[in-house]
């Protein structure tokens, strides 16, 4: 009987070939560009000690009440998967002292996460971030230097046409008051609520306004703005803000009814669809978290951050952007013959040496079945050694695109095709 295969776990992807180099693109794009703005990396573990994660993203949360692989170890203790890299970092941030190390600090990460969702286009279990997190300023600029630097960085990895929208929940004060109001003018129709509502109503009243149920749609017409809300210091902060933004022509809207999906946020908070996406359409967001370094032990430390999906962007670029990210096989080298092979092996590593990346075949096989490859792996050029040009010290080589070919010595072949 024929075993039966093991396949990776469900919503969780292998990527190879095209996809791969896609995302090695993105991610040295997105390097370059937070070298630029300042940021150094982090990297973090994996696992977690679980409690980081009900402390700060919140226990009535989706994400924490029914989309974390946590389990327990050998030793007993409690561990999760990482669901965002936010709470990672300021865990870090805390134990290894780094505001006393680096006064502000700006850092960017990049890596899998892990939320044990209903799989679907664009949702998967192991997904990827690229995320930024500033600590310690409370200026407005820094929370605009983050959207910028998302929006110019979805630009840059051939993102247009992405959608900011922008909200403030003001402050820890301005929430908690806010919920109170929120409870008090709904509490005559909770029992006309969904179910997930009713359960939200008693622990986490603002998720209700992300709430898809048409009827509580309907309902929450009539609900207070939370913007309407928020005190004078926070409203001063939210129009710093925004006039940073306009100022480098960055286009927003405000959506009073934006609320995230993770508790730590204060003031500002922001999300980014693209309209190449379905009903998964953020292809990031953030915002300001100012009590979560405090909350988790540390000192008074003001903060904001945003965290991109790299499995959404692949999917929301166009075919033409992913077509011009293949491999860059730039020569082929094609033996023909037993003797060949050894020269051919000689120029593949010689060009090698010279920084042109090249590829041959090791199998001798016909010059058709190695032509085929040298045009599969995309390469400009063929080097092809016969036995006739072995002799004379000489090789072809073809332009694989117009397939105009000429003899050249083996002394040439570097230098010319450094010249090509
Ligand atoms: P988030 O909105 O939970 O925020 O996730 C940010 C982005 O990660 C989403 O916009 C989406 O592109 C991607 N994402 C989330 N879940 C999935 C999934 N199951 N499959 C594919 N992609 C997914 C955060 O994680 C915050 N830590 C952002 C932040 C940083 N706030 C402050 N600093």
């Amino acid at each position: 009987m024929k075993e039966k295969r093991i396949k990776a776990p469900r919503g969780m992807a292998d990527l190879f070939f095209d996809d791969a180099v896609l995302r090695q693109r993105l991610e040295n794009t997105a390097r370059d560009l937070f070298d630029l703005y300042g940021f150094s990396e982090i990297r973090t573990p994996i696992l977690e000690e679980t409690a980081l994660f009900t402390r700060s993203i919140g226990d009535a949360t989706d994400i924490v009440s029914k989309e974390m692989f946590s389990f327990t170890d050998r030793g007993e203790r409690n561990l999760s998967l990482r669901p965002e890299g936010t709470a990672p970092v300021v865990r870090s941030y805390i134990e290894n002292d780094l505001g006393k190390k680096a006064g502000l600090c700006k850092l960017y990460y990049a890596g899998p996460m892990f939320r044990s969702e209903r799989p679907q286009a664009g949702r998967l279990r192991q997904f990827y971030q690229l995320g930024v997190e500033v600590i310690g300023s409370a200026s407005p600029y820094a929370d605009a230097e983050v959207m910028i630097l998302m929006m110019e960085l979805l630009q840059k990895l051939g993102l247009d046409g992405a959608e900011l929208k922008l909200n403030s929940l003001g402050c820890a004060d301005d929430k908690e008051k806010f919920n109170r109001l929120l409870k008090k003018e709904l509490s005559g129709q909770k029992s006309a609520l969904c179910k997930d509502c009713q359960a939200r109503f008693d622990k986490n009243i603002l998720r209700i306004f992300d709430c898809k149920n048409e009827s509580c749609k309907r309902l929450l017409r009539a609900a207070p703005d939370m913007l309407e809300h928020i005190c004078g210091g926070c409203r001063d902060h939210f129009d710093k803000v925004k006039e940073a933004l306009s100022r480098q022509k960055v286009g927003f809207t405000v959506d009073p009814r934006l609320v995230r999906g993770l508790d730590y946020y204060t003031q500002t908070a922001f999300e980014v669809t693209h309209k190449n996406l379905g009903s998964q359409n953020a292809v990031g967001a953030g915002g300001r978290y100012d009590k979560l370094v405090r909350e988790l032990g540390g000192p008074d430390a003001p903060a904001c951050g945003f965290a991109v999906g790299l499995d959404r962007i692949a999917l929301a670029l166009d075919e033409n952007k992913k077509a011009a990210v293949k491999a860059a096989i730039k020569v082929f080298v094609v033996p023909l013959g037993g003797e060949a092979q050894a020269k051919g092996f000689s120029i593949l590593q010689e060009l090698r040496k010279q920084g042109i990346a090249a590829e041959m075949d090791y199998d001798a096989r016909s010059l058709k079945a190695q032509m085929r490859r040298a045009d599969k792996s995309g390469a400009d050029y063929a080097v092809i050694i016969g036995e006739d040009e072995l002799k004379k010290g000489a090789v072809i080589i073809r332009n694989m695109k117009d397939k105009s070919q000429r003899e050249l010595g083996f002394g040439q072949i570097t230098d010319s095709i450094k010249g090509l």
